[in-house]
């Protein structure tokens, strides 16, 4: 069975679960939910960027309607739009979100990104000017105080947010009144994270880690294909353990996070491979090994950001020092 890490609400939150980015083909989505559900998956995580929440949503209700699960065994994650944070948005665009997931209640919600974006007239959709998104100017606090609210209705169960830099984490923490529950990153053995990680525990956040495989659909994303190098399922110490555990590198990168109370998130569509990042509860690496995976790697790199950093105010990468890879 899948562990799991409490929430500063008392909820608990499944430290495995499926990650749903990139996942819109409706009938492979489809048929990944019920994989995912069938083998044990409780915890799903979407967002409205991901353009799949109605289809996450049907099937849901199959599941629940059916008797097969029942909807408090469910731990279901959505993120804010991108192009919601005004305050007279984020109401209107969670009871979409709702809506189309065919929920009455999300169990964690995420501000996606800590840069807001305009949205053009009469929907979400980003207002886009020479090739770029234009921002907005939207304090996150005032994007919180209507979450808040939210939350306070039963809408919402928990508050979170995601892409954040330690400063804005401290500084969105500092002003709210419901504490965030959750920072959801970018995390996985190129990209460990310690800054934020250390800080996440000092405020009881939890930390939910994406790309924890490094991505490696992420060339698709992109419609020049570029990426930084590398693959944290090919790296030699990975390879090693998962012959030494028995295991496959995918179950290696997923065990040594949920192992320290990370909550890993990895995308896939593919039965089998939902299948196999599941199995991974029954066996711990040890603390040597822990440790292997935090000194042993060739190569310290943001995998699934990538050079978004020089064009995007999106994303805080002033505050990542990748500056102590061990070579
Ligand atoms: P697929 O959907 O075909 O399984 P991340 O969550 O780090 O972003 O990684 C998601 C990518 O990793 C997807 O391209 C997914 O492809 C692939 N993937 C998921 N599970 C595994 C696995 N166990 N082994 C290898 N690749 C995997």
């Amino acid at each position: 069975t899948v562990e799991t890490t409490t929430l500063n609400t008392g909820a608990k939150l499944p430290l495995f679960g499926l990650g749903t980015w990139q996942s819109k083909d409706e009938a492979e989505l489809k048929v990944a939910l019920r994989a995912a559900l069938d083998a044990g998956y409780r915890l799903i995580d979407t967002a409205f960027l991901y353009q799949n929440e109605s289809i996450i949503g049907e099937i849901l209700e199959e599941y629940i309607q059916s008797g097969k699960i029942k909807r408090e065994d469910l731990f279901i994650t959505t993120k804010l739009s991108f192009t919601a944070h005004a305050p007279q948005d984020v109401a209107k665009a969670v009871d979409l979100q709702l809506k189309a997931l065919r929920l009455d209640y999300i169990d964690l919600f995420l501000i996606h990104t800590p840069t807001p974006f305009k949205h053009q007239d009469g929907n979400f959709l980003p207002i886009i000017e020479d090739g770029v998104f234009v921002v907005d100017t939207t304090p996150h606090i005032e994007t919180w105080r209507e979450l808040e609210k939210l939350y306070h209705s039963g809408k919402l169960r928990a508050l979170g947010v995601s892409n954040f830099s330690a400063k804005q984490l401290q500084a969105l923490y500092d002003a709210a009144e419901v504490k965030p529950s959750n920072h959801q990153i970018e995390l996985h053995i190129y990209w460990p994270q310690e800054e934020l990680r250390a800080l996440a525990k000092k405020l009881n956040i939890t930390v939910t880690a994406y790309a924890p495989l490094g991505s490696p659909g992420r060339k698709a994303a992109r419609p020049d294909g570029v990426w930084p190098e590398g693959d944290p399922l090919l790296e030699p110490i990975v390879k090693k353990l998962a012959e030494k555990y028995h295991k496959t590198p995918a179950q290696i990168l997923l065990r040594h996070l949920t192992q320290e109370g990370i909550s890993a998130i990895p995308k896939s569509t593919n039965p089998d491979r939902i299948v196999e990042n599941i199995s991974i509860f029954d066996f711990k690496l040890s603390t040597e090994d822990l440790e292997a995976l935090r000194t042993q790697v060739t190569s310290r790199v943001r995998l699934f950001l990538a050079d978004f950093a020089a064009h995007h105010p999106f994303f805080p990468h002033e505050d990542v020092d990748t500056s102590k890879a061990p070579r």
